[in-house]
């Protein structure tokens, strides 16, 4: 009898909802992927910080490697560049798949990590990168692969969304809107990566990565965060019948000439679908040639949302490690070159 043995690796706002809903939904999970699936540990850096009353504190170790070494699912949820890339890195090389949120290392190191689950003959999945909740990495890396992507566009990053409402509907200065968002759980440990365009940087990279068979890499990405952004320039913007938005768009340019892509504030008329998209909430479009517009919206951050995302690549590997099968593997046929904005 195949167990589907599952780490968790880093236990905060997401880490703990994961940990919830793997506890909880057990014995549906289980049925549903016809073998048993079971939290096997919860790799922290200490055992004795105070968590949420759900996590059992039998599951929790701070030895990463040999929790690891007696897992089949390796969930990755630490964040940042490093530790990070050592443990899944180190995960894969022990045999087992790898689920990651990690959208800071997959901008900056995505090949890396895609050359190492080759070599291991493992999976990598990582839907709660990109649009927290939404489903959108699988139908871009999947459903239209074998269509023809020319342009993503959309609002990828709750905190500056939510931010930017606020400050909308309430005339609140960034500063404390920044706050709420903290207190929701939607931004980063550091805020900085969310109000300065970095986070969706990151996001914009991966999903033109995948949009467009290339490697984008964050630094690739113009990046115009919200800092500048005043309670005046957010009312002008509703005067003049519009919307501020931090938006993130990567685009094939006509010919083949190459793939830009770029995250900065735009005015959005009041009119159009985006200008809609209220709190934490992302939405994005997917232009291609064949399909033609599609649009995915839905929680973009939060733990919980965040959650059914890395749940949803956990039950992909399971079935995989109990029927057979593989994720994808990187496409890189188009090797589009990069282009700098003044390119463009
Ligand atoms: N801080 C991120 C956001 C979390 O606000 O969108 C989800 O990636």
């Amino acid at each position: 009898r195949v167990t589907v043995r599952v780490a968790l690796i880093g236990c905060g706002t997401v880490g703990t909802e994961v940990a919830r809903l793997l506890l909880t939904n057990a014995d549906e999970l289980t049925a549903r992927v016809g073998d048993e699936v079971r939290l096997v540990g919860i790799a922290e850096r200490s055992t004795e910080a105070e968590r949420d009353p759900v996590i059992p504190r039998e599951l929790l170790t701070t030895d990463w490697q040999g929790l690891v070494a007696r897992s089949d699912v390796v969930i990755e949820l630490i964040g940042g560049v490093e530790p990070a890339r050592t443990m899944i890195l180190g995960a894969m090389a022990a045999g087992a798949s790898v689920v990651t949120a990690n959208k800071e290392l997959l901008g900056k190191d995505g090949p890396t990590l895609y050359a190492a689950a080759e070599a291991a003959g493992v999976d990598l999945y990582y839907e709660a990168a990109v649009g927290g909740a939404i489903p959108l990495i699988r139908p871009v890396r999947e459903s239209l692969a074998g269509d023809r992507i020319t342009r993503v566009l959309g609002i990828v990053n709750g905190t500056t969304n939510y931010v930017l409402d606020q400050m909308a509907t309430t005339g609140e200065d960034l500063a404390l809107a920044v706050k709420q968002a903290q207190a929701h759980g939607y931004a980063e440990a550091d805020p900085t990566a969310d109000v300065e365009g970095f986070d969706a940087a990151a996001k914009a990279a991966i999903l033109a990565s995948l949009a467009f068979h290339t490697r984008v890499s964050t630094a690739d990405v113009h990046r115009e965060g919200i800092t500048a952004v005043t309670a005046e320039d957010v009312a002008w913007a509703a005067e003049t019948g519009h919307v501020l938005k931090l938006l993130a768009v990567a685009e094939r340019l006509p010919g083949d000439a190459g793939v830009v892509a770029r995250v900065h504030p735009a005015l959005v008329p009041l009119a159009h679908p985006l200008a809609g998209v209220r709190g934490a909430f992302n939405a994005v479009f997917v232009e291609a040639e064949a399909a033609g517009p599609l649009m995915f919206y839905g929680q973009g951050a939060g733990g919980v949302p965040t959650a059914s995302a890395v749940l949803g690549d956990v039950m992909t590997i399971a079935r995989h490690r109990v029927q057979g099968g593989r994720g994808p593997a990187e496409s890189r046929y188009a090797d589009l070159p990069v282009l700098p904005m003044a390119q463009a």
